[in-house]
């Protein structure tokens, strides 16, 4: 069981992101700083997203993604990412029914015909079962990377276009947003851990105006405490989204009143 845990107070419930996504990184040094091996920074990983993610929900927080494994992940020995498979297979089975419980909507993102089938086998069934949960969204980026995702999408807009459904004039930045994963969805703040300060091939049309936080902390030491003060970052930074500041518009708005008066 997990304890219900309330909004911190020094949070403003009406800035708070909607959605929030999160490169998971160093799981590996943080088990090499403890004589571990690296899988054992894998495992205590997952626990921490689990976590985040019951903290997300309690916090009012409508969807999280995370990235778990990308296309590039393949490049590492084999051991490791056989243990991954396997740590994915079984968290989804140890997890899936409290999840569910707790009103999780869960999606995978990324090419997952390439995942071993029996862990396909279980991320379909999570996905099913889960469909119509709405307390929160929960979207897991596995074998994803945003280059191929985007060569994807102009690939089936492509055939459209050739099959003569729209003609490539009619294609909108919108047309390729539902075309991604992601459907339209792109997160408000991004948290790296781990001190990487790159987005290594995550979501790259999707964050275009997202807030990004960096931290040091490797993964597994990302707790409540660390999302806390990564929302009080998040909640500091003034989004122009390509406008004027605030203090520009108030001095603007100043200006015609005083014309005006
Ligand atoms: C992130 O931690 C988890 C995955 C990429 C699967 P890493 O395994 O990259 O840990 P570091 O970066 O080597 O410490
Ligand atoms: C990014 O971490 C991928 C995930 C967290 C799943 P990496 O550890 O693979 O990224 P690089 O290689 O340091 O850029
Ligand atoms: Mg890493």
């Amino acid at each position: 069981m997990h304890a219900y845990s309330v909004l911190p107070d020094d949070i403003n419930p009406l800035c708070v992101p909607k959605h929030v996504a999160v490169i998971m990184d160093g799981n590996g040094r943080w088990a090499n700083q403890r004589c571990l091996p690296r899988v054992a920074g894998h495992r205590q990983g997952a626990r921490v997203l689990k976590d985040l993610l019951r903290c997300c929900k309690d916090w009012g927080i409508e969807a999280l993604t995370a990235y778990a494994f990308s296309t590039e992940n393949w490049k590492r020995p084999t051991t490791e990412v056989d243990f991954l498979m396997v740590l994915f297979e079984k968290m989804l089975k140890k997890e899936l029914m409290a999840m569910h419980q707790e009103g999780v909507r869960v999606r995978f993102i990324g090419d997952l015909s390439a995942l071993p089938p029996i862990l396909q086998k279980e991320m379909n069934l999570a996905v099913e079962e889960t469909a119509n949960n709405t307390a929160i969204d929960f979207n897991v980026a596995v074998n994803y990377g945003s280059r191929s995702e985007i060569t994807m999408a102009c690939q089936q807009i492509a055939q459209k276009v050739e099959q003569g459904a729209v003609t490539a004039c009619e294609v909108t930045e919108d047309m390729i947003a539902e075309h991604l994963y992601t459907q339209g969805s792109d997160p408000d703040l991004l948290i790296r851990t781990s001190g990487e300060q790159r987005l290594s091939n995550f979501l790259l049309w999707q964050l275009a105006y997202t807030e990004m936080v960096f931290t040091d902390a490797f993964w597994p030491d990302f707790d409540r405490a660390q999302f806390h003060r990564a929302l009080l970052i998040y909640q500091r930074r003034d989004r122009r989204f390509g406008n004027a500041s605030d203090a520009v518009l108030l001095q603007k708005a100043k200006e015609k009143a005083a014309l005006t008066a």
